[in-house]
C-alpha cells in the first residue's frame, strides 16, 4: 500500500496532465462531425497502453468506431482480468450551460470539469495508470487485457460482433469496469446490478401539412396535444407504468433484500438539494432507492412538434414527435417490453392520427454475484483502502455489455465505480472528483493483487 501511494504521489501532476489531454479530444459517438476526433481518441487510448507497458497493442477496425486492445500476459497460470471501458463521450450540448467549454478540462475545487471526465474517460484511464503503477513497481499480479470501445454511448452496436469474433482473445477470468458511481467517498460501494433498457422513437401524425390554427384549429385533431395525452397515459395515478405486461416478468423484492438496499445511505434532502427540485417522484411503495435501483421505469427523454423558434407562429402543427425509453430490471427483455410498448402505444392511438413507432437501440439488465472471489477482491481491496466495508448496491443506469460478457464469454463481472451520481454524467459541468481519480489508481491494484491470492 505504502509503495503504491508512494508511485501515486511522485507522478500525480503527469497522471492529471494525461488526463486532461485525453479529455481534450472531442470523442463525441453520437455526432458525425466529430468522427476524426472520436478516430484520433482511439489512437491516443493505443499509444497510452503501450507508454504503460501493454503488448499487442491494436487499434481494431469495425463497421463503427475502433476497439482499443492491449494485454500483458506475465505468466499462463495466472489468473486473466479484462478490464472494459470506453473513449467516447455524450454530446455535450446544451453549451450555453457549461461554465467552461466541454473539452477544455478544468479544475475547479478539487473537480476536473469536462465531457467524460467520470463517464468514462477519467475512470477508465485509472486503469491504465495503474497499469503502468503495477509495471514501474514489478507488482502485477494477474495477467491483464484492456478493451476500451468507442460506441458505449451510441449503444455498442459493433462490440457484440467484435466479442463473438475474438472469443480466445478475450478469454479471462472476470471483467472488470469502472463506468458506474459509489456512494460517496465516506461510504464506498460496489453496484451489483445495472437496469436494461428498451430505446423507442414514436411520431403522431394528423394532416398532411402545418394547418392555420386559424382556419383549422378546433376542427382537426392537434398532434401535438394528442402526443402528450398519450405519453400522460404511460403512467397510472401511482406513478406505475400503464402499460399492459409491462411488470409481468418483474421480481420484488424480498423483505431482507428491501432491508439491505434501504440501509445504504441516501440524504433525501440533498438530493432535492443538489438536483433543485422540491420534491421527489415515482412509484407509489417505493423508495428513491428502490426507483432506481430496482424498478422498471419509462421516460420521456425529448419531445417536439410545431413551431418552436422566435416569436408566434400559428399553426397546427402536422406531426409531433418523442424519444420515450424504458429502465429494465433482470428478467424483463428489451426485445419483448419494446414489442409490447409499440402494440400498446398503437393501440391507444385515437382514429384521428396515424402513430408511427421504431425501436432505437437496447439493451439487458444485469445483475452481479457477490459470492465470487471476484467480489470479495474488490471489498478486500476497498476495506485497505478505504479502510471501510463496501456497501452493495444497485445502479439504475445500463451498460448492456454485462450481459453480453456473461453470454458470450462466460465471464463474471466486478462493477468497480469511482464516479458519483452527483457527478452529472450526460448534463452539463460534468465533473470527476481528482481525489476519487488518484484514489481509483491506488485502490485497483489491490483489486489484482487479491484477485491473484483469492484465485490460488
Ligand atoms: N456509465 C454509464 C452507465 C451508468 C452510469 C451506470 C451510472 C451506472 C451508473 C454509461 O456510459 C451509459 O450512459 N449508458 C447508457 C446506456 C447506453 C445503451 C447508451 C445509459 O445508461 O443511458
Ligand atoms: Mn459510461
Ligand atoms: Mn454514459
Amino acid at each position: 500500500m505504502q509503495e503504491i501511494k508512494q508511485y501515486v504521489e511522485t507522478h500525480k501532476d503527469r497522471f492529471l496532465e494525461e488526463l486532461f489531454e485525453l479529455l481534450r479530444f472531442p470523442s463525441v459517438s453520437a455526432d458525425p462531425k466529430y468522427k476524426a476526433d472520436v478516430l484520433k481518441t482511439a489512437e491516443f487510448v493505443a499509444e497510452k497502453l503501450v507508454e504503460a507497458g501493454a503488448d499487442a497493442v491494436e487499434v481494431c477496425e469495425t463497421a463503427g468506431y475502433p476497439i482499443v486492445y492491449g494485454e500483458k500476459i506475465i505468466d499462463k497460470n495466472l489468473p486473466t482480468v479484462l478490464v472494459y471501458g470506453h473513449y467516447d463521450v455524450q454530446p455535450p450540448e446544451p453549451l450555453e450551460l457549461w461554465h467552461t467549454p466541454p473539452f477544455e478540462p478544468t479544475v475547479r475545487d478539487g473537480k476536473i470539469y469536462a465531457r467524460g471526465a467520470c463517464d468514462d474517460k477519467g475512470q477508465f484511464y485509472m486503469h491504465i495508470k495503474a497499469f503502468e503503477l503495477m509495471m514501474q513497481t514489478h507488482t502485477l499480479a494477474c495477467n491483464i487485457k484492456f478493451m476500451i470501445e468507442g460506441e458505449e454511448e451510441v449503444g455498442s452496436n459493433n462490440l457484440g460482433i467484435f466479442v463473438k469474433a475474438n472469443k480466445e482473445k478475450l478469454k479471462a477470468d472476470v471483467v472488470l469496469i469502472s463506468d458506474t458511481s459509489m456512494l460517496s467517498m465516506e461510504h464506498p460501494s460496489l453496484e451489483t446490478g445495472l437496469r436494461g433498457l428498451a430505446y423507442m422513437e414514436v411520431e403522431v401524425v394528423g394532416p398532411n401539412k402545418d394547418l392555420h390554427s386559424g382556419v383549422y384549429g378546433g376542427a382537426v385533431a392537434n398532434p401535438a396535444t394528442i402526443l402528450c395525452q398519450m405519453i400522460a397515459s404511460l403512467h397510472d395515478e401511482n406513478n406505475h407504468v400503464n402499460i399492459p405486461g409491462f411488470y409481468d416478468k418483474v421480481i420484488e423484492l424480498t423483505d431482507e433484500e428491501k432491508k439491505a438496499l434501504n440501509s445504504a445511505p441516501h440524504d433525501n434532502e440533498e438530493y432535492k438539494k443538489d438536483l433543485g427540485i422540491d420534491e421527489v417522484w415515482g412509484e407509489k411503495g417505493y423508495s428513491t432507492l428502490e426507483r432506481t435501483g430496482t424498478r422498471p421505469t419509462l421516460e420521456v427523454n425529448g419531445i417536439w412538434s410545431g413551431y418552436t423558434g422566435e416569436g408566434a407562429k400559428t399553426i397546427l402543427p402536422s406531426k409531433a414527435n418523442a424519444k420515450i425509453s424504458m429502465r429494465l430490471v433482470p428478467k424483463q427483455s428489451s426485445e419483448e417490453i419494446a414489442e409490447i410498448f409499440t402494440k400498446h402505444f398503437q393501440s391507444i392511438a385515437p382514429k384521428t392520427v396515424k402513430v408511427k413507432v421504431t425501436a432505437h437501440h437496447g439493451g439487458e439488465p444485469a445483475v452481479t454475484p457477490t459470492d465470487g472471489i471476484a467480489y470479495q477482491a474488490a471489498e478486500k481491496a476497498i476495506q485497505d483502502s478505504f479502510g471501510k466495508k463496501a456497501i452493495p448496491t444497485r445502479g439504475g443506469g445500463s451498460i448492456p455489455i454485462v450481459s453480453l460478457f456473461e453470454d458470450v464469454l462466460g465471464l463474471k463481472t466486478v462493477l468497480f465505480g469511482f464516479g458519483l451520481d452527483s457527478d452529472a454524467l450526460h448534463s452539463p459541468n460534468e465533473k470527476y472528483n481528482i481525489y476519487n481519480y488518484y484514489k481509483g489508481i491506488e485502490t485497483l491494484p489491490l483489486f489484482h493483487k487479491y484477485f491473484a491470492e483469492l484465485s490460488k
